[in-house]
């Protein structure tokens, strides 16, 4: 196994928590990012609370992305753009991996927004060219991922894009949250496919009043 050194953007947040909490578990060592240093740390806290041995610490977002080999995005949408150009400089040349969804509610529930560049992950490569966009961990549930339990083996991973050595790292460090490779899924402009998927979950967990996840049958062993 490859230990990487991730940053979590956006890791004060229950999704970015709950990746970093898998991968920390896992012996890859972390940074979580935040706009503020001290939010950062406290969240890096609660995870050294679960797992003290692990490799994870907090900083502001562009210190956690210099020293850092994979960049994950788990910000919202909404300023999404703002915050890949500002720190594009930091992002180069780096692996990024998104698992931003770009979705609306109303009063019919959670619906798939209509993205200007096709999806988040498309839009953050344009935004950074040299950056090696990766789409993964998009149906992943942030409750799922900071439950104490095991694996979330009954899940997979769908990952999507253009670099075939990036989506690798993303198909490698699915293995910490649902104990096996991730899935390769295509290219990044699968994206605008997986991207609202999440809509699809998030109407059948409110119908069911469950937490739903996406499998994949009949790949080979
Ligand atoms: N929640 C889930 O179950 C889930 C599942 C799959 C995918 N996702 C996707 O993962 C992403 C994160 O989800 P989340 O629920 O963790 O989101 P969130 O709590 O709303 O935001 C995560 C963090 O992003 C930072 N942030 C918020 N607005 C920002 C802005 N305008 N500019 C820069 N940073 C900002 C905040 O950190 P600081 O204030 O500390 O900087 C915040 O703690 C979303 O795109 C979501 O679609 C979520």
């Amino acid at each position: 196994m490859t230990t990487y050194d991730v940053a979590v953007i956006g890791g004060t947040g229950p999704q970015g928590k709950g990746l970093a909490y898998r991968w920390a578990r896992h012996g890859h060592r972390v940074v979580l990012g935040s706009r503020s240093a001290e939010r950062a740390q406290q969240a890096a806290a609660e995870i050294t609370a679960r797992v003290p041995d692990a490799s994870v610490s907090g900083a502001v977002n562009a210190d956690a992305v210099a020293g850092a080999d994979v960049v994950v995005l788990a910000v919202p949408y909404d300023g999404h753009d703002d915050l890949v150009a500002a720190l594009a400089e930091q992002l180069a040349g780096k692996v990024v991996i998104s698992c931003v969804n770009p979705l609306g509610f109303d009063k019919q529930g959670a619906y798939g927004l209509d993205v200007p560049g096709g999806s988040a992950a498309e839009t953050a490569a344009a935004l950074v060219p040299s950056a090696r966009l990766v789409g993964a961990f998009h149906h992943v549930s942030a409750v799922t991922l900071w439950r104490e339990e095991g694996y979330l083996d009954h899940e997979d991973v769908l990952v999507c894009g253009d670099d075939a050595d990036a989506k690798a790292v993303a198909i490698e460090l699915a293995r910490a949250v649902t104990s096996r490779d991730g899935v390769d899924a295509g290219r990044l402009r699968i994206a605008r496919q997986l991207e609202p998927w999440t809509a699809v979950l998030i109407s059948i967990n409110k119908r069911y009043k469950t937490r739903s996840g996406t499998a994949i049958s009949g790949l080979p062993h």
